[in-house]
């Protein structure tokens, strides 16, 4: 426990809530109030602060599991290879009631009568193209079929790894080792390949020679934005007094996304080495890598990792005799996709609810962690800091098209023959070529029908639209063409142009047999679950979409159901603290737009009268007192007593 503190800096030891709380979960099963008061008491917190990461964090319990807990993913890729039968099997074969409860699946957890198992429906575990896939205890297990689940969780193999080897169309430079006959993970097999040779030659560079390079490599951000990378890093100022902090998003949630959990468990030095690297341009003596709690093994995998590479002195004080002492920490996230949004992140981090911070103020790099600058880049991006100082940064942009350089991985999954993911150079590969021929097109007698083209917050792009892109020229000129879907260049600019995003490169393929509504609300169940609720707009519309598309699954759909929902999304969209709004309102948008048949299909009943108020003003102004209900059970309060304040 003193270590894990020792991983802040003293004054915010509040930091290490989230690792002492999952130190008690492991140990005791889950977080009992006895645990909420020794762990406050070990942070000089009150318990309250304590209790609010217990009920904010999904991974935390306030019971016990069964003795094995499996957690089921219930996200859309899972969700069309059958996980909601895969579900409801072991509900049946367990003793559960054997309906599925719309509003039990994620939390609480149920237990089986005799204690020995329990499960829960969770959201993406970032394993897509291998769905459905299924947490048993700690580890994850892809490819399940549904109906011989039972089977697994009384005789689990060991997890499948499914590492691919390259597609002739692929230009592997950060999967490069992945799937590569010989490789293996430790320190010594990645030093004979070649690995910290860029550590090395970055020591003898200065900070603004290695910055140079970032910015003439053109990279952008592999998290979802696509914000360039060295203008990003340009904004901490070479003079800063403060400390400097780099923080790797490794929170991979994005439903379709699944890339940087193979790099974690493939190749991890890969990625220790673009932090390092990156931590001596930014200056920055502290990095985190703030890691999904869903990730537990990769978690230890990085911390073996961190261990090898101190042995060898490329962090830790005088890191390779340059006189920079760098360190670099693993943070365990507790689910909770708003996590990855970097602010939030932030918050996470401090000990805190992953509640997104207002910008401005609050952009990282000028207020972040401590209110210190920060700069957060996602797992890939950092690994590709590597590629560029060993090519340079001109060679590398070279790769790509303008504006879009270099390689990029993306991650099929649905619909196809062969889902997995693929290093594509940025625009090189069309959306057609990169269904038909590196996912082995669409399964037997099936049409497209639509494709999610950037994670599930993306635009939907309907198979047979037309879409308007501008090509620059080599002479600057602007021409312009109309191409079909499956003519998209697979970049950041095309994808944009179509009306979509590239975002975290998930590509979700939807054939003909997929009902639109169905999936919406799949979606929306998913963006519903993860608001954290700090703007009434998302809190509150991204539960009415999902209430409204449940309805219309179940009949109950009324003829201005789908005006409501475009109107839901056009109220979330823009009006919110941070971009989750867009995320959980575009799917909505773009799909009751461009299906408008099938919603309205669902749609039929007319509006029912309103209904009637559960109290008539008479009754309301009759009575003095409101009756009311404690919400919790609040050790924070005790503690204070009647008169005190926490
Ligand atoms: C709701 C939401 C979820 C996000 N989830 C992730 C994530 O899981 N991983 C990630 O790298 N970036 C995620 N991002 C983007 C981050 O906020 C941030 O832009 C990114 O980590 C910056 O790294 P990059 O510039 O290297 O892409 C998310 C953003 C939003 C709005
Ligand atoms: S937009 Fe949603 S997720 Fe983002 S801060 Fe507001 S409530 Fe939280
Ligand atoms: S792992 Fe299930 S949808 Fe991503």
């Amino acid at each position: 426990m003193d270590e894990a503190i020792g991983r802040y800096p003293p004054e915010h030891k509040r930091s290490a809530a989230l690792p002492l709380l999952h130190f008690w979960q492991e140990h005791f099963g889950f977080i009992s109030d006895e645990g909420v008061k020794w762990i406050a008491a070990k942070l000089d917190l009150q318990p309250i602060n304590i209790l609010e990461l217990v009920t904010f964090y999904p991974m935390f319990r306030q019971q016990s599991a069964g003795k094995t807990h499996v957690r089921v993913c219930r996200t859309l890729s899972c969700a069309m290879a059958g996980s909601y039968r895969l579900m409801e099997n072991l509900r049946e074969a367990i003793g559960f009631e054997p309906k599925i409860d719309n509003h039990g699946t994620h939390n609480p957890i149920s237990v089986s009568p005799d204690d020995n198992c329990s499960i829960e429906f969770v959201e993406c575990l970032a394993s897509c193209g291998t769905a459905p896939v299924c947490m048993i205890g700690e580890t994850l297990h892809e490819n399940v079929d549904p109906n011989s689940v039972v089977d697994l969780i009384s005789n689990p193999q060991s997890a499948i790894r499914n590492p691919q080897s390259a597609h002739p169309l692929e230009h592997r430079l950060v999967f490069k080792n992945i799937g590569r006959a010989g490789w293996k993970i430790d320190i010594d097999t990645y030093i004979d390949n070649g690995g910290y040779e860029q550590l090395k030659k970055a020591v003898t560079m200065s900070r603004v020679d290695i910055l140079n390079e970032l910015k003439t490599s053109g990279l952008r951000g592999r998290g979802g934005a696509g914000f360039p990378c060295g203008v990003k890093w340009s904004f901490i100022k070479p003079d800063e007094k403060k400390p400097i902090y780099l923080i790797c998003n490794a929170d991979e949630s994005e439903p379709g996304t699944f890339k940087d959990r193979y790099i974690i468990h493939e190749d991890p030095h890969q990625l220790l080495e673009g932090i390092l690297i990156s931590c001596l341009a930014l200056n920055a003596r502290t990095a985190y890598i703030y890691i999904r709690g869903e990730f537990p093994e990769g978690a230890k995998i990085l911390e073996r990792a961190i261990e090898e590479a101190r042995k060898h002195n490329f962090l830790g004080k005088n890191a390779l005799g340059s006189g920079f002492d760098v360190e670099v920490y693993i943070h365990r996230g507790a689910g909770a996709y708003i996590c990855g949004e970097e602010t939030g992140l932030i918050e996470s981090l401090e000990g805190k609810r992953a509640y997104p911070r207002i910008k401005p103020p609050y952009f990282p790099a000028v207020l972040g962690l401590y209110m210190c600058p920060t700069i957060v880049n996602n797992v890939e991006t950092l690994c590709h800091v590597k590629h560029i100082i060993a090519m340079g940064g001109a060679k590398y942009a070279q790769l790509g098209r303008p504006n879009n350089t270099g390689t990029r991985i993306v991650c099929v999954s649905g619909d196809v023959q062969r889902p997995g993911y693929f290093e594509i150079e940025v625009g090189a590969v069309t959306m057609g070529q990169l269904i038909y021929e590196m996912a082995g097109g669409l399964k037997p007698g099936r049409m497209l029908k639509a494709v999610i083209p950037g994670g599930s917050s993306a635009k939907v792009l309907r198979a047979d639209e037309r879409f308007k892109i501008k090509d620059r020229q080599s002479d600057g000129s602007i021409i312009e063409r109309e191409i079909s879907i499956d003519e998209i260049p697979m970049d950041f600019d095309s994808l944009t142009a179509a009306g979509s995003m590239a975002g975290s490169g998930g590509v979700i393929v939807l054939d003909d047999s997929r009902d639109m509504v169905w999936t919406l609300n799949n979606i929306n169940e998913f963006y519903a679950h993860e608001s954290c609720g700090q703007c009434t707009p998302c809190r509150e519309g991204a539960l009415w979409m999902k209430k409204i598309t449940e309805r219309m699954l179940r009949g109950g759909g009324v003829v201005e159901d789908p005006r409501t929902l475009k109107m839901i999304g056009d109220n979330i969209a823009g009006r919110t603290i941070c971009a989750f709004g867009e995320a959980c309102a575009w799917p909505t948008q773009s799909f009751v737009e461009k299906f408008p048949d099938e919603f309205a299909s669902r749609a039929a009943k007319p509006v029912p009268p309103p209904l009637p108020p559960e109290y008539i003003s008479e009754e309301l102004t009759e009575r003095e007192t409101i009756p009311t209900t404690a919400l919790a059970h609040d050790p924070g309060w005790e503690k204070a007593g009647s008169a005190g304040t926490i």
